[in-house]
């Protein structure tokens, strides 16, 4: 993206990696539009990046009215980059976690990223550029026991984005997607999902930068580690029930802090 001005569209900018993408593109010359639903977070990654070189919108992108709202508000900016990575995690067998979690997990981690991505790519479209980076995870590539909702929810991005790539592929769009799908990263995410992990991950300003150098080439997939690499390797190798099984190994390292019921 070198020194050339763009707009960049940040969708869970108000934590972990979202806020990474601000502050790093911020610090490469673009304008970012924070969203999330956490004001005061979102108020004070404006202060702290330069109220010249963002704004901030409150958003609860599980409603899909509030969503569009979001996308109206935004585009009024022109924007040539969206960042679309909000999303959560749910612990816990298929039978005991929350369904109310699920569903709501299931309107921010599909819904809301389908939503944003499909109006985004049509209007990158007409103003003939654009970039689009869908956060998936490396769990869109293996079935999750303990999580299996989701995998599935990061299985629904990483599929939606390799095939729209190749629709773009074939028309020779100048529109760019890619899907970024890193393994743990150390963010609020486990918190949030009330796990705690004894698999260390790396940090948000890791995954973010490596994340960026990637993008000069807009490649299909980045996947910021060597070992996440070879699991999505792997996982297009192994029979379904041994990719699940490893799955099983690891969430079952994990352990519950929070009731999630
Ligand atoms: N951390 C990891 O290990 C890891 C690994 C692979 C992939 N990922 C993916 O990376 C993305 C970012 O996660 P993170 O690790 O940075 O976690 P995080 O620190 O918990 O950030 C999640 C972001 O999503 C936003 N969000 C959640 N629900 C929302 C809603 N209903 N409406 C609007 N915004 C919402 C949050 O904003 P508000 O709370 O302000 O609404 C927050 O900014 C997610 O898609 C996650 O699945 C994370």
């Amino acid at each position: 993206m070198g020194s050339i001005q763009h707009i960049a569209v940040i969708t869970g900018a108000s934590s972990g990696i979202g806020a990474e993408f601000a502050r790093q593109l911020a610090a490469r010359g673009c304008y970012v539009l924070l969203c999330g639903r956490n004001e005061e977070r979102l108020r004070a990654l404006r202060k702290e990046i330069g109220a010249d070189k963002c704004d901030y919108f409150t958003a609860d992108i599980s409603d899909t009215r509030s969503c569009i709202d979001l996308y109206a508000a935004v585009r009024e900016y022109h924007p040539d980059i969206l960042i679309n990575n909000a999303g959560f995690g749910v612990y816990g067998d298929f039978t005991e976690s929350s369904l109310t979690k699920e569903l709501s997990m299931i309107d921010v981690n599909i819904k809301a990223m389908h939503l944003l991505f499909k109006l985004f790519l049509k209007d990158f479209e007409k103003q003939g550029r654009g970039y689009i980076l869908n956060t998936g995870s490396i769990a869109g590539f293996l079935p999750g026991p303990h999580m299996s909702s989701y995998y599935s929810s990061k299985a629904y991005v990483v599929r939606q984005t390799v095939a729209v790539h190749t629709e773009l592929a074939m028309r020779k769009s100048p529109v760019h997607v890619s899907v970024l799908c890193p393994g743990p990263v150390t963010t609020d995410f486990n918190r949030n999902a009330g796990i705690s992990s004894i698999f260390k991950g790396i940090s948000p300003e890791e995954c973010v930068s490596y994340t960026l150098r990637q993008m000069k080439r807009a490649p299909l997939f980045i996947i910021p580690t060597l070992y996440c690499k070879a699991i999505a390797a792997g996982s297009h190798l192994a029979p379904q029930r041994l990719s699940s099984f490893a799955a099983y190994l690891m969430q079952k390292g994990k352990k519950r802090i929070a009731d999630d019921a």
